[in-house]
């Protein structure tokens, strides 16, 4: 039997590295990974499973680098059953009236998170179609909230999660999904901890000082799993939806 094939965003590190161990490791899959940076542990995945990886270097924000990518990552293992849309930036951070962000800035930031997503799903559909397969979407609960200091970044996940359920509606063979992981323990947690003060209200930084410290931070290793594991087997039933990764419709992707 043929090895699925999965391409995902954003692999060098964080939710992104974690879903790529997890495909190759637990669900035997073949990986194709997008990222900027060569990380040792993405390094160290390579030694493991040359066969089964390949690891691209590119700025998804490079709308020809990426769909020549893609369309490498497809040629090279022969089809594409899933795509795993993670990678994203917090930046710019600060209020809406801050003088130091440009609408420059703002551009920059809707051409990673959003306008990526244009040219790596226009990339990969006929292969999409002819798997029949799966895009997932890496949201965040943000998408629904006005978290202070993040308007761009709360922008571009509302506006990513439009997009899959849109694609839900035009793409009826594919499963499109939106998923949050909640609060992952990952170096984008990090940055909301250490420069978030400058930027939020201090009631909405304190949810991330709470978190790490009360130790309820989500394991990447955890929604990692559940991630690899939608973008193998997600069921039509749940295309168009947002989900969040431990909420019931994903109990069955959860490891055992
Ligand atoms: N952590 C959380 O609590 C949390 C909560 C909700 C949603 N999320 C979502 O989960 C996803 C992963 O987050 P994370 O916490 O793992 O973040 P992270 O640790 O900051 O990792 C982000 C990843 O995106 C890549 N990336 C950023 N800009 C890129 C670009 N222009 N081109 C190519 N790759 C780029 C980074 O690669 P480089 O090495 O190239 O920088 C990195 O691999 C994101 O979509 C985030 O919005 C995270």
């Amino acid at each position: 039997m043929l090895m699925p094939v999965v391409v995902i965003t954003g692999a060098s590190r964080g939710i992104g590295l974690a879903v790529t161990r997890s495909l190759l490791k637990e669900h035997n899959a073949h990986v194709v990974t997008i990222s900027r940076t060569r990380t040792p542990e993405l390094s160290q995945l390579i030694q493991e499973h040359e066969r089964s990886l390949l690891t691209l270097e590119c700025d998804i924000a490079n709308e020809p680098a990426l769909k020549s990518a893609i369309t490498r990552g497809k040629d090279h293992f022969g089809q594409i059953d899933g795509l795993i849309l993670n990678a994203a930036t917090l930046d710019p951070m600060g209020r809406i009236d801050n003088a130091d962000i440009t609408l420059d800035d703002w551009k920059s930031h809707f051409d990673i998170n959003f306008f990526s997503l244009i040219t790596a799903i226009r990339a990969s559909l006929p292969g999409l179609r002819e798997s029949k397969g799966r895009i997932i979407f890496v949201s965040t609960g943000a998408a629904l909230r006005g978290m202070s200091g993040s308007g761009a970044y709360c922008a571009s996940k509302a506006a990513m999660n439009s997009l899959s359920r849109m694609l839900a509606n035009e793409e009826p063979s594919i499963v499109s999904l939106a998923l949050a992981p909640g609060g992952v323990d990952t170096a984008m947690q990090a940055v909301l901890r250490d420069t978030g003060a400058q930027h939020m209200k201090a009631t909405d930084h304190k949810n991330f000082i709470d978190a790490y410290n009360k130790g309820i931070l989500v394991n990447p290793h955890d929604v990692g799993y559940v991630i690899a594991a939608l973008s193998l087997r997600a069921p039509l039933s749940l295309t168009g939806q947002f989900v969040k990764w431990d909420n019931e419709e994903c109990r069955e992707f959860r490891r055992k």
